[in-house]
């Protein structure tokens, strides 16, 4: 049985004290959060070891990294590795944002070799896909975000595509409040379940969770995942807000 999953993507944003205050205000809103649903945040990279620590008890509460080197260790200033995320628990990890796509040129080969090492490290990739408006505007966006999924995820045996989770994210929804509508996220999920399905059979199609990123809200969300291919929500901007994103956890 595939996850229902809330993600939240902090982003760069939060000092290190309104982190910590975001955090405590989820915690004591534990109880309202929805207990079928696995409730991940994403905080910025250098708050992750003492958030490890905080929520050590909250096993409802799961960690997961922005972004991941895929190489254990090494002279590669800057980056975190998989192994350095498993020594601190962190079960989750962002693969493929547009963001790091875009800003920071991430290629298809390269986020390929992430997922695998994340998978190595028995770390679960959220692999984010989306097009631009202007795809969107051509026509050509099923293709497109099949290409990015089939490049990046296709190498993969199908034991380990089940350990990862897929998110569409339309790159004209991120952080615009122009959400994709129900019909629209709901056409591009069903399309990446049914080409998962014709790659590796109807029951790992089915158990791969398929998120929708882009302007979730708690006012939008219930619709998006009512969707029968829609497992949940990456949230950016709704995420910062704890009783928004634990509204969210509840729209299933
Ligand atoms: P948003 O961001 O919810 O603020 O649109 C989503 C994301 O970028 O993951």
């Amino acid at each position: 049985m595939r996850k229902k999953i809330v993600a939240g993507n902090w982003k760069m944003n939060l000092d290190y004290g309104q982190a910590k205050n975001l955090l405590q205000d989820l915690i004591q809103n534990k109880d309202k959060f929805n207990k079928d649903t696995e409730v991940i945040i994403c905080p910025s990279a250098p708050y992750l070891g003492v958030f490890a620590e905080l929520t050590a008890d909250h096993d409802w509460l799961k960690l997961g990294a922005q972004n991941s080197y895929f190489i254990d260790s090494g002279a590669f200033t800057g980056e975190i590795s998989p192994t350095q995320l498993k020594s601190l628990q962190i079960n989750y990890c962002l693969v493929g944002h547009s963001e790091r796509r875009d800003v920071f040129d991430e290629n298809y080969d390269l986020l390929s070799k992430k997922v695998k090492a994340l998978i190595n490290h028995d770390i679960t990739p959220i692999f984010c896909c989306g097009e631009q408006l202007q795809v969107r505007n051509s026509n050509v966006y099923r293709e497109f975000v099949m290409k990015q999924i089939e490049d990046s995820l296709f190498s993969l045996s199908a034991t380990e595509i089940e350990k990862v989770v897929i998110a569409y994210e339309p790159i004209w929804a991120i952080g615009t409040g122009k959400t994709a509508t129900a019909e629209q996220a709901q056409e591009i999920h069903g399309i990446i379940r049914a080409r998962l399905i014709a790659n590796y059979g109807e029951k790992i199609g089915n158990n791969v969770s398929i998120l929708y990123g882009g302007s979730c809200k708690p006012d939008n969300a219930k619709e998006l995942f009512a969707q029968a291919d829609i497992d949940g929500g990456l949230i950016g901007g709704a995420s910062l807000n704890a009783e928004d994103f634990c509204a969210i956890s509840n729209s299933f």
